[in-house]
Formats: structure tokens, C-alpha cells, sequence
């Protein structure tokens, strides 16, 4: 049985279909990279599989489950595109954002028991971010946001973890960090991990399996056939027949 099926999903949030006929399998423990331009479905596919959105067409299963009929959101972490917009004045502890993730399970019970305080710490070793447990969220760099969100998702034990964009705006040596603790998750952990990408050239190096997307469609790709110069080629090929010469 695959890990993640996504059969014959479409969806269009009006008339036009911006998730057009996708078909995707993930095996346990996959590193799937989505690449592909702005506005070709990455992140509603993301949504879909989410079940923040209901597909018009097809059907997405999570180890044989509909996604539709999945009661326990933990299972699933996301981290969405919006995420890095969060106001850096907001004056919650590091504490406070990993925590605040397990707060469902304990009801209303607003204190930390020992088991959750150590849970929590767990979490932030694995994006190795405890030394930084009292501080407050805003005063941190871009990228170790970003880890702190990790162990946010982390502190659940997710199967599957959906990372949207999540280097926008971070830089190189940040961004090392990142794929580093991600490679620690994917592989030491054996989660599986979905992850939105600009980056074809590094993002290539990390995943097992590259999907490219095209105006709703997804063409997978196993990243040992996937090339980089044919990529951009393709890419180029298809723009020029988008955009039609302009001759005089
Ligand atoms: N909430 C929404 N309502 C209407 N249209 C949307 C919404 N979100 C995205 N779209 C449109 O759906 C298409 C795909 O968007 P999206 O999945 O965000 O692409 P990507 O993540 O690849 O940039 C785009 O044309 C976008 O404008
Ligand atoms: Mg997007």
C-alpha cells in the first residue's frame, strides 16, 4: 500500500481547474520536492491534501485513509507559504509557539505538565534551538523562525510533514541548517516530507522525487533521471509558447 495516493485530483477554486487531473504516490519516508512557477498548483495541491479543501475531482488517500475522513490533525504538519508573515512584535517565548501545538491534547489545561515541558524540549533539540526556549519568537532570525516552526510540527510526531516555501527570504548558511535538520527528519526519523521549492538546483540534491508543476498538472520525476539544464530548457521552451512572438 503507498504511503500518500493522490488519484485523478482536480480542483478549481471558481470556474478554472487550477488543480487539473494530478496523480501522485508517496512511499514511507519519501523526500518529495514540488517545483514549478507561481500560480501552477503547488499550494492548493498542498491544501488538498491537507483537506483544507475538498477535491472536485478524485481522491487523496493517507495510508489507504480518505484525507476527508482523518480526525486527527496531528498526523499531518504543514507549514504554510504565510507563515514568515507573522508579526515580529508578537511577544510569545519560544516555549509558548512549540507548545501552544499540544494544548489540544491536553483541554483546557492552560499549565505545562512535565511530560509536555519535555516533549517540548525534545522537539527543539531535534532543530537544535534549545538553548533558545525563554526567548521571545520575534527577536530570532529568519531562519531560526523558520526551526522553531519545525519543532512546532515536531512536538506532534507527524507521519507526513508539508513544507511550503519555507526559505523564502533565508539565507544560505541558514538554509543549510535547514536542509541539514530536514535530511535528520527524512532520514534518522524516517518521516515523510513534502516541500515547496524555487531552489531546483540545491532542493534536487535533498529530495528522492522531484514533481514539476505546469498550470495545474504534475509531471513526477525521480531526482537520478531529473536534470536541471533540461528542466530550464523545458521551462524556456514552454514560455515561448506561452508568450507568442512578437514579430514587426
Ligand atoms: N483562495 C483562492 N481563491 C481563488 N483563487 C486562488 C486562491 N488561491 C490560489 N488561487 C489561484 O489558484 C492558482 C494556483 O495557486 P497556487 O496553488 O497558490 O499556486 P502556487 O503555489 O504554485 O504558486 C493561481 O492562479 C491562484 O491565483
Ligand atoms: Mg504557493
Amino acid at each position: 500500500m503507498s504511503f500518500l495516493k493522490v488519484e485523478g485530483v482536480s480542483f478549481a477554486y471558481r470556474k478554472e481547474r487550477v488543480v487539473d487531473d494530478v496523480n501522485l504516490e508517496l512511499k514511507l519516508g519519501d523526500f518529495a520536492a514540488f517545483i514549478g512557477p507561481n500560480g501552477s498548483g503547488k499550494s492548493t495541491l498542498l491544501k488538498l491534501i491537507l483537506g483544507y479543501l475538498t477535491p472536485t475531482r478524485g481522491e487523496i488517500t493517507l495510508k489507504g485513509q480518505p484525507v476527508a475522513d482523518i480526525m486527527d490533525w496531528t498526523r499531518v504538519g504543514y507549514i504554510s507559504q504565510q507563515v514568515k508573515d507573522f508579526n515580529q512584535s508578537f511577544p510569545a517565548t519560544v516555549r509558548e509557539i512549540v507548545g501552544s501545538n499540544l494544548y489540544s491534547k491536553m483541554g483546557l489545561v492552560k499549565f505545562l505538565n512535565q511530560e509536555l515541558e519535555k516533549k517540548i524540549y525534545r522537539a527543539l533539540e531535534l532543530v537544535e534551538m534549545e538553548d533558545f526556549i525563554n526567548r521571545k519568537i520575534g527577536n530570532l532570525s529568519g531562519g531560526q523562525q523558520q526551526r522553531i516552526f519545525i519543532a512546532r510540527l515536531m512536538v506532534n510526531d507527524p507521519e507526513l510533514i508539508l513544507l511550503d516555501e519555507p526559505l523564502a527570504g533565508v539565507d544560505i548558511r541558514a538554509q543549510d541548517d535547514f536542509y541539514r535538520i530536514i535530511g535528520k527528519i527524512n532520514q534518522e526519523m524516517n518521516k515523510t516530507v513534502i516541500m515547496v521549492s524555487h531552489d531546483i538546483q540545491v532542493i534536487s540534491k535533498h529530495a528522492n522525487k522531484i514533481i514539476c508543476f505546469e498550470g495545474g498538472r504534475a509531471y513526477p520525476h525521480c531526482s537520478q533521471e531529473f536534470s536541471y539544464d533540461d528542466y530550464m530548457h523545458e521551462l524556456r521552451r514552454t514560455n515561448l509558447r506561452i508568450i507568442p512572438r512578437h514579430d514587426h
